[in-house]
Order: C-alpha cells, then structure tokens, then sequence
C-alpha cells in the first residue's frame, strides 16, 4: 500500500483541479447538512468483530442482478468526468474494468455511451437515466444504453428538480465549457445536444411505462423512504438503491446508511426474499463499505472519490481509489472473521458516541 487513504486523493485532485469545478463535485444542496451527515454518519457506527472463526483470506466478491463485482463497491453515476481528466469516462471505465467492479454510467457524461463501451470493452457498466418528458427521446436514449452492452437501466427518482447547489451559483458555474457536451443527449449523431429536463411531473407509472420499453433490469436510484422502496418494487425494479444523491438534492434528508436498516426489513418478503439494496453516501473507507454491508446492503456505490482519483491521476487515480478500496474492504473482511460478505451480520454493528 502507498499509505494513501482515499482523503489523500481528494486533496490531490483539489490542487489540480479549476477551484469552481472542485466545488460542484464537492459540493451539496443547501446548508450541505446532508452532504456532511453522509460522511459523519459512518463515524457513529462501530463495528464489533467475530474471532477465531478461522475464515481465511475473504472472498470479496458478489453477483448483482447477474453481473459479477469482484468487491461490493461500484462506481456511482457522476457527471462530468472530463472536467477531471481529459479522457473522462473512458479512464473510469477502464479502471473499473481492471478492478473488475460495475461503472454506472451517467446519462450526463462527457463521453458517449457507445464510447465508453468501446474504449473499456472488459467492463460491465450499467446506465443512469433521467427519464425526460419527451419518452421517444428517453427511449432513444435507452436503445443506446443497451446497444452499448449496458446490463442493467439505474432511474433516478430523487430529482423532480436541481438541488440549489450555492457553490456552484456563488461560482457562476452554470454549464460546461464550450467544448464539452453531454454526449448522451445529443438528438442524432452529430446532432444538436438537447439540455437535460429534470421532471417534476414524474411518477410511478413512467417507471411501469419503463419496465415495459426494456427488459434490462431496474434499479431505483433515490429512494429514502421505506413506503417508496415497497413501491418501487411493485414496480417491478429488480433493486433499489438508498441515496440521498451525495447531499446533492433535499437538503436535511437522513444518510443512507441510517435508513438502511429500516429499508431492508421493509424489502424482505415474508419467506426470506428480497431484492439487492444497494447503498451510497460517504463510504470513504474500507470499514465504511463492511458497516453498510452488516447492516444489509447487498453493495455500495462511491462518487466523488472515483472523481477524485479521476482528477488526482486518471485512469491509475481511479485504479488507485479502487484498489485502495479493495484492500481496505479485505483487510476489515479478514478483522472482523469473515470468509465472504455474507458473514456480515447486523449485531456485528454498533451505535456509538463517536471520539471527539
Ligand atoms: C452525482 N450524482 C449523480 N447521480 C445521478 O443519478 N446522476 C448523475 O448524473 C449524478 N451526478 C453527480 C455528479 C457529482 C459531481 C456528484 C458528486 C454526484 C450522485 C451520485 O450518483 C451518488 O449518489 C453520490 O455521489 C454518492 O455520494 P458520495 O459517494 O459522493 O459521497
């Protein structure tokens, strides 16, 4: 290990990047309440291991909705990527696929869809969607998806509108620099980029209207509320996942690792089955992704230190993130006696006045 912990990146790709760019990965709605909650939220959380279970080396590895991850960490949907690197998507998605991990790709990259499939062709990537008014354009857009070897369709639920993000309004950052575009709006090849519509009139029955333009899998991205993880899956999404959108949209919602437990009993079915809930919001360490697994998560998904290792270094930044991510999950597997992620347990996580 280089002795770098994944706060080192952060500060590593703060020096490189343009400070109004730094501050719309970093930044958050509101008070950023929320966006510091994600992170304390893990500081409370202790976890108390089993010994002499004679477990051996872990096996990180696990299987979401068909794909197999070679550690339960996958790559959250960011936006942008080319303001951290001029390869942009295309450096994520090899990383990820070295690392042998799921990249969900934003529907707002920097890179087309098509491209970034071809550019890591090892790698199993899944799509964001912002489902738009215009359904025959969101259906374009999903074809894309799925012609580009996406394996399973990720609908953002928790942005009916933009969070008021104050940095980026104090920054004047309001659009990308003229030579960046999102690559998978563009109405056509070569066409015009049409901007990206949030939608307040979206509802559940888009999601069945969804459900029934693809068969590739949906997870539901943004659920907060355990009455909403129930109706997503009467909705038929094969997951869900728990976020707040990195403190990025309502100000003042919980963590998502405090509403994970509640979620998860909410998704069980009477006779044990469930779907995968997955689970992303200041996971910043190896013991981080453990507690949110003891606590149910079927994996977690991390988005601004992928954007840090991204800018701090590329694509062997985001190969330093991700690996640094593996052996700290490992490392934590192997304390705590575990032989694979389904030896964690809830009693194995406790409440705790964090040190001061
Ligand atoms: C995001 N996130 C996000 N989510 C989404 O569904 N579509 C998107 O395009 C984006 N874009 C985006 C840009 C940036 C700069 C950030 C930081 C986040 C939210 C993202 O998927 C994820 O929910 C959070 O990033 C998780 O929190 P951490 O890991 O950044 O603390």
């Amino acid at each position: 290990m280089s002795g770098w912990r994944l706060c080192d990146y952060e500060a590593a790709a703060r020096e490189r990047l343009a400070p109004a760019h730094y501050d719309y990965f970093a930044g958050g709605a509101g008070e950023e309440i929320t966006l510091r909650a994600n992170v304390a939220a893990f500081d409370r959380l202790a976890l108390v291991p089993r010994v002499l279970r004679g477990a051996g080396r872990p096996e990180t590895g696990v299987t979401l909705l068909g794909c197999r991850a070679s550690m339960p960490v996958l790559i959250a949907p960011t936006a942008f990527h080319r303001l951290a690197d001029p390869q942009g998507e295309r450096a994520t998605a090899r990383a990820a696929a070295a690392a042998e991990t799921i990249m969900i790709v934003s529907m707002a990259a920097t890179v087309a869809v098509e491209e970034v499939g071809a550019a890591a062709p090892g790698a199993t990537l899944w799509f964001q969607l912002y489902v738009q008014p215009d359904l025959a354009f969101t259906e374009r857009i999903v074809r894309r998806a799925e012609s580009a070897g996406c394996r399973a369709l990720v609908v953002t639920a928790d942005s009916p509108v933009m969070g008021v993000r104050r940095r980026d309004i104090r920054n004047r950052f309001l659009d990308l620099p003229a030579h960046l575009h999102c690559e998978n709006l563009r109405d056509g090849p070569g066409g015009p980029v049409r901007p990206i519509a949030m939608w307040p009139e979206l509802s559940w029955e888009h999601l069945a209207v969804l459900r029934r333009m693809t068969d590739l899998p949906i997870v539901v991205k943004g659920v907060t509320h355990p009455a909403d993880a129930r109706l997503a899956i009467e909705h038929g999404a094969a997951a869900i996942m728990v976020s707040n959108h990195g403190g990025r949209q309502l100000d003042g919602v919980p963590t998502a690792i405090d509403l994970l437990p509640e979620i998860v009993a909410e998704v069980a079915g009477p006779d044990g089955s469930t779907v995968p809930v997955l689970v992303d919001g200041g996971v910043r360490r190896g013991t981080d992704v453990v507690k949110a697994l003891a606590l149910g998560a079927a994996a977690v998904a991390v988005g601004r230190p992928v954007l840090w290792g991204l800018a701090a270094g590329g694509e062997p930044g985001v190969a330093g993130v991700l690996g640094l991510l593996r052996a700290e999950v490992e490392q934590a597997m192997t304390l705590c006696g575990c032989a694979g992620v389904g030896d964690l347990t809830p009693d194995m996580v406790r409440s705790v006045v964090p040190p001061c």
